[in-house]
């Protein structure tokens, strides 16, 4: 290769390298604003809405569901002899997701074992308060949650 050869190569490899910083650049750039964007973006769905509603159907006597309400993980449980009722996942211990135990009638924390009955009360363990429950209306056959 001659000096003209090597010249032309190294502007070659100098505009790759240029190409790629400016990539990186861009890369990391975006990387800042998509946080940014997200936090001031209004969440999608029904995490977001104010208000939403679930069909009765859906949820049989002593059945859940879970969903999210105001971005916080929730449960709506049908209740025998009780109704629905709509409440926090998150326990009030150290905010592990506490998860609905259909044939024990409770809700159980696997973290360090708090349980809640279907009310939301703490029955046993070390949550200091009830789970936050959140308001529902039941219209026909329609669960409005919010
Ligand atoms: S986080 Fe639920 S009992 Fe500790």
């Amino acid at each position: 290769m001659d000096w003209a050869g090597n010249t032309t190569a190294m502007t070659n490899r100098r505009e790759f390298l240029q190409k790629l910083l400016a990539l990186l650049g861009l890369t990391t750039f975006a990387s800042f604003l998509y946080p940014f964007f997200k936090y001031f973006s209004p969440p999608a769905g029904q995490a977001g809405a104010g208000t939403f509603v679930l069909s009765k159907a859906d949820i049989p006597v002593g059945e859940a569901k879970e969903t999210v309400v105001n971005n916080t993980p929730c449960v709506v449980i049908n209740r025998p002899d009780k109704g629905f009722i709509v409440l926090s996942r998150v326990c009030t211990h150290l905010g592990c997701l506490v998860d609905y135990q259909k044939d024990k009638k409770r809700l159980l924390c696997p973290c360090h074992a708090g349980i809640y009955d279907l009310s939301g009360n703490v029955t046993s363990g070390p949550p200091p308060k009830p789970l936050q429950q959140f308001p529902i209306k039941v219209e026909g056959n329609s669960i409005i949650i919010g």
